[in-house]
């Protein structure tokens, strides 16, 4: 379950991990034909054209907003293709990705979880891996920007085994890119509008510092591990060569002590992401207030302040990949929230994207807006407020 340590004054703290319940060089394009089986029978072929010149900050300011498909494909409930249903009960539709994009949110992460779908020697099941094509193009379909990541693998990107002995992280590091490369081949002829993201919030689970940025050790592994992943993902070439490509730090965590220590690996098309279910006390816990307060408003914009110092600035743009605040019946609330969070962080071209997990009810872990199963708003207004904050000038 859910676990948060404050950091410091416990104001703004990635959020996690629950589970619920509830080309190239050579220009290869080696174009992918793909068809979309939409149930609408809209089939497509396409060949896909990587724009070569498009920058990361031009990327992420087209990226605009975005939303999550969570607890689908990340669920791990089992090991063949029922576990996309495993906690949401719903599976993922075409009419679902197409109402998304129609409302106006321009960018699709896909939490997908990889180990329950391994066989000994880390070889993704072919199907698995077709399912995840097949919500990937629902998606590319509509000319959305799509992330898909590791996400529920902690098990594989095993940060306590990699602090063992050089032998171990060696271990961890050849099975991680062993996975990441046959994903890789996979989507290589995809263009710029896919991305990948190496980890989740990549942590000790249960560890002391688990929500708080982790240790100096840790912290370097996570390093490691994402340069790994950079050089694996331009080794598979192809349009890969110039993929965009997106690392989180400890956890995805947005406290300093985590921020301060990621090494962004030496390649141009870097996104930074993090994760900020912020401010903690009225995005997350249920039991403290509904109402958002001046204070929030000052802690959001501190936090963005940091962001852009930190990387922004530095020429480094930035996707917070999960952010949300949980229902407590307090949609006005939420809709000045939504506003006020997507609005500052469009000043840095930061791109948000809403954590949805298909979850309805009040309080822990709810952050359901459109019902999977229909493709209904539930909550119109947040999604609203959501696409227009993130309008950029
Ligand atoms: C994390 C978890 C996800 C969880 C979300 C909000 O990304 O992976 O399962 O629901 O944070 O807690």
């Amino acid at each position: 379950m859910k676990k948060f340590l404050c950091v410091l004054s416990a104001v703004i703290i990635a959020g996690t991990a629950v589970f619920g319940s509830v080309g190239s060089a050579e220009s290869t394009v080696s174009a992918v034909t793909y068809t979309a089986k939409a149930k609408t029978t809209k089939t497509k072929t396409t060949a896909q054209k990587f724009d070569t010149k498009i920058t990361a900050s031009e990327v992420v300011s087209q990226m605009q907003v975005g939303y999550n498909i969570g607890n689908g494909l990340d669920a791990y409930g089992s090991n063949d293709l029922s576990s996309e249903t495993s906690w949401s009960h719903a599976k993922i539709t075409k009419e679902y990705v197409d109402a998304l994009k129609k409302k106006g949110f321009k960018t699709i992460r896909i939490p997908v979880t990889w180990y329950n779908h391994l066989d000994s020697n880390y070889n993704i099941d072919s199907k698995w891996l077709d399912r995840v094509k097949e919500v990937v193009d629902y998606a590319i379909d509509d000319d959305t920007y799509v992330i898909i990541n590791m996400h529920h693998d902690n098990s594989i990107y095993d940060i306590e085994k990699c602090l063992k002995s050089t032998k171990d992280y060696s271990a961890v590091e050849k099975r991680y890119t062993k996975v990441w490369k046959q994903i890789a081949a996979k989507f290589k002829g995809y263009d710029e509008h896919l991305i990948f993201e190496s980890m989740n919030e990549p942590r000790i689970e249960g560890s002391a510092n688990e929500w708080s940025g982790g240790t100096k050790q840790e912290r370097n592994v996570i390093n490691k591990l994402n340069s790994a992943f950079v050089k694996t993902i331009r080794a598979t070439k192809g349009n890969n060569t110039y993929r965009f490509l997106m690392i989180p730090g400890y956890a995805a965590s947005s406290s300093d002590a985590s921020l301060n220590d990621v090494k962004i690996p030496d390649d141009k098309r870097i996104i930074f992401s993090v994760h900020a279910y912020s401010p903690y006390f009225f995005a997350f816990d249920e039991n403290a207030s509904s109402t958002f307060s001046k204070s929030d408003e000052n802690q959001l914009l501190s936090f963005f302040e940091t962001l852009n110092n930190k990387f922004v600035k530095k020429g480094i743009p930035v996707v917070i990949g999960e952010m949300g605040c949980i229902n407590k019946n307090n949609t006005a609330e939420r809709v000045k929230w939504a506003k006020f969070y997507t609005e500052n962080a469009a000043k840095y071209n930061i791109t948000c994207i809403w954590w949805d997990n298909n979850a309805f009810g009040t309080g822990s872990e709810n952050f359901g807006m459109v019902d999977r199963k229909t493709g209904k708003f539930k909550y119109p207004e947040i999604a609203k407020a959501l696409i227009e904050g993130s309008e950029r000038n």
